[in-house]
């Protein structure tokens, strides 16, 4: 009888979903979240065959150096900056994201984000707690009307397009800046126009962020690009820390170049710029645009349907759904090691 594939689960996730894999593989889950040092980790990845982790991971050439019997990285998340694909590529190493699965969960999240930056909820709130409140007064806490503004999308991918759906219903024009066009046919139902970036800069009332950080994209907003936006507008960030110069937008906001920010990703998180954390007009929440019940179970789903897929089981046996590097399908062949049990 051969060896049953090893998986490596980096984290808790939902044991009654990482069931579906027991038939067919060994399972071993971390007891516990923790931050793995680049060693410990690539110890766990050269004692396992699958490993299913999140974005804290960061795995590249050195981490999988010893990593003989590896032929999967399925990625909790759908960015996968954590992961260099060319290095696993090199391997024949799959990797697999969650892309789809949380679109609706981000998009809700970057418009409470937006909301509560333009209505200034979490400064009012910590007001309130801190027991400031005496009496009601007709013009404090003012904050900006979202109806009928300009909401600009800088990444239109499926998280920006459900974004954009969303602002039917607040009765504003959307534009967009993408790599690519969109399909005539997307743009008319997210109702939005494509624009260049110099365009979507100037023009937005409220600018949302949802675009992958890649060497391009790095800094995507800083110091310059701020200086084109209203003074008056909001930026949101629910795609990843780096995408902003966080020290750039913290100028911005002290000194009223732009007037709020709601922010779920940092550069360097967890740790967050102290500049950033002294401000007001900001809203500020801790990498959770996807966390909902449905969705971190959803994407705990969609890694073992992508592990499964790689070992040959279900419906999508050899071809995991959310590859990201399929030339390894191609270089199964010469990696017969790699290659899926069927
Ligand atoms: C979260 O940030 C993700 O990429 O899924």
């Amino acid at each position: 009888m051969t060896e049953r594939p090893r998986v490596w689960v980096s984290r808790p996730t939902y044991p009654d979903v990482l069931a579906r894999l027991q038939p067919y593989c060994e399972v071993g889950s971390e007891p516990a979240e923790r931050k793995f040092s680049a060693a410990e980790l690539a110890a766990r990845l050269a004692d396992c065959d699958a490993a299913i982790v999140g974005l804290k991971e960061r795995i590249g050439a050195a981490e999988i150096a010893g990593a003989r019997r590896l032929r999967i990285v399925a990625n909790l998340a759908v960015g996968h900056d954590n992961l260099d694909l060319a290095a696993l590529s090199a391997a024949g190493i799959a990797a697999t994201n969650t892309a789809d699965v949380l679109n609706e969960s981000v998009a809700d999240f970057a418009w409470a984000l937006l909301l509560g930056a333009a209505r200034r909820v979490g400064a009012a709130e910590r007001w309130l707690r801190a027991g400031h409140w005496q009496s009601t007064e007709f013009k404090a806490w003012l904050g900006m009307d979202v109806r009928g503004r300009t909401l600009g999308i800088l990444g239109m991918g499926r998280i920006g397009q459900a974004i954009a759906r969303r602002a039917r219903g607040f009765g504003m024009d959307v534009l967009y800046h993408n790599r690519t066009r969109l399909p005539v046919a997307v743009e008319h139902e997210c109702n939005a126009r494509a624009v260049d970036k110099s365009a979507l800069l100037r023009d937005s009332d409220f600018l949302v962020l949802a675009l992958p950080l890649t060497p391009q994209t790095r800094h995507a907003i800083g110091a310059a690009e701020l200086a084109c936006m209203k003074a008056q507008a909001v930026l949101v960030n629910v795609a990843r820390g780096g995408v902003v110069d966080d020290a750039a937008l913290a100028a911005a906001l002290r000194e009223g170049r732009l007037a709020a920010a709601g922010l779920d990703v940092f550069e360097g998180e967890p740790r967050v710029h102290a500049d950033l954390l002294a401000l007001d007009n900001v809203l500020l929440s801790p990498h959770i645009a996807s966390a909902t019940i449905g969705t971190r179970r959803a994407m705990t789903a969609v890694a073992v349907d992508n592990v499964l897929a790689w070992f040959g089981h279900g419906p999508h046996a050899g071809r995991p759904p959310n590859l990201l590097n399929p030339v390894v399908l191609a270089a199964a062949a010469t990696f017969p090691h790699q290659e899926p049990t069927r």
